[in-house]
């Protein structure tokens, strides 16, 4: 199947089943315990109903936002995720570049393949850092100069990986970084010999971020174990605080689901929100974002840009989001599939299909740009 035949989401991840080793795979596709909060991040918007108006000129539409300052043609954008080359030799070159073809925001992670600075040469749209809070604050403070200097947008501090979530398919595979051809995985690789050509015949993994700080010699990590031995357990409100103000611009905090900890958020001069629960990957059992949002929008949207990500696949999802209040809608494993299924022009692909889904969706709910969608056109069951 080539890309031009993918249709949606699940068309991609079938794609990506079958070029990428299993490992990787599951590292993509896989969540804490028992995936049930990963299943009901998707499912969580059948839990409401779009009530459409008709015969509302709908010819010319509009589906640009304004989130934390940054215009976005689409109200989707790429969430940071880490490791990207592991699953395509152009990574983050490959998001940056179809993000900005699509007109929309990309975030690059702590845990990136390719280096914050390179990826803002390849996109002119707005960049997000994905920043994790490691225990040596001399790397803190470097991530963040760097940042800085690079011109990123926007500050995204990830708050809801303070330990690692237990991933059990991650667990069985033994996917660990950096990534090496073990001889126990050697079978699976040889299954996978598109990937393992590309993987191979391409510059080494590298993690540009941290580099200068994080040792990589001493044997392999899994992710659990950079979060819980690498990141800082001791974070708390007043040291997010003392970012925000040394950032000084456009500061976000992912993985914020309550109420207390929004409003703590708008004190502290954050000047956005993202309801997450990392892809059902962290806490299972924990809500869905979209199931939370119309608690939260209500209590601090009129102080602070709330986002959501999350389970989200269609046109229809993110218009759901959108007219209960959120201000722009992030994806992961969205565009990672397409990704790994076919480097840039697969994630140009997916954004491509979201863009006409949105498209034809605002006009079959009669309205032209997102400002017109509200609570009114929805019900929920
Ligand atoms: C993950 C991290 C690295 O979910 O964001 O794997």
């Amino acid at each position: 199947m080539r890309v031009q035949n993918c249709f949606n989401f699940h068309d991609f991840r079938r794609l990506a089943k079958r070029r990428l080793p299993r490992p990787i795979f599951d590292y993509i596709d896989g969540a804490a315990d028992d995936e049930t909060t990963y299943r009901r991040n998707t499912s969580s918007f059948e839990t409401c109903d779009l009530v459409p108006n008709v015969l509302r000129g709908v010819r010319d539409i509009d589906m640009s936002v304004t989130v934390m300052g940054q215009k976005l043609a689409m109200p989707v954008y790429c969430s940071p995720t880490a490791l990207q080359r592991l699953f395509h030799h152009q990574g983050e070159r490959a998001v940056a570049a179809a993000a900005a073809r699509y007109g929309t925001m990309f975030g690059v992670s702590s845990l990136g393949t390719v280096s914050l600075e390179e990826a803002r040469r390849i996109s002119s749209g707005p960049q997000v850092y994905q920043f994790y809070f490691h225990k040596d604050r001399g790397l803190n403070r470097e991530m963040m100069a760097r940042a800085k200097a690079a011109g990123v947008e926007v500050m995204m501090l990830t708050v809801d990986s303070i330990t690692g979530g237990n991933r059990e398919r991650d667990k069985r595979t033994g996917f660990a970084i950096p990534f090496h051809l073990t001889l126990a995985g050697m079978a699976q690789f040889a299954m996978k010999p598109a990937w393992a050509f590309d993987y191979i015949t391409h510059e080494s993994f590298k993690l540009p971020q941290l580099d200068n700080h994080v040792d990589m010699g001493g044997g392999a990590l899994s992710i659990s174990r950079y979060f819980t031995e690498m990141l800082d357990p001791a974070l708390a409100w007043d040291d997010v605080a003392e970012m925000v103000q040394a950032w000084n611009g456009q500061f976000c905090l992912k993985g914020v689901m309550s109420v207390e900890d929004a409003k703590r958020a708008v004190e502290i001069g954050c000047t956005g929100i993202v309801l997450s629960n990392h892809g059902g990957r962290q806490l299972d059992g924990s809500r869905a974002a979209f199931d939370q949002l119309a608690e939260i929008v209500d209590a601090v949207g009129d102080r602070i840009d709330v986002i959501m990500d999350g389970g989200v696949q269609r046109g229809t999802h993110v218009l759901k989001a959108l007219a209960l209040g959120a201000k722009a809608v992030g994806v992961g494993r969205y565009y990672l599939f397409p990704l790994a299924a076919a480097g840039q022009a697969g994630v140009e692909r997916a954004l491509e299909l979201m863009k006409i889904e949105i498209e034809r969706d605002m006009r079959l709910m009669g309205c032209t740009s997102i400002d017109q969608l509200s609570r009114n056109n929805l019900r929920f069951r």
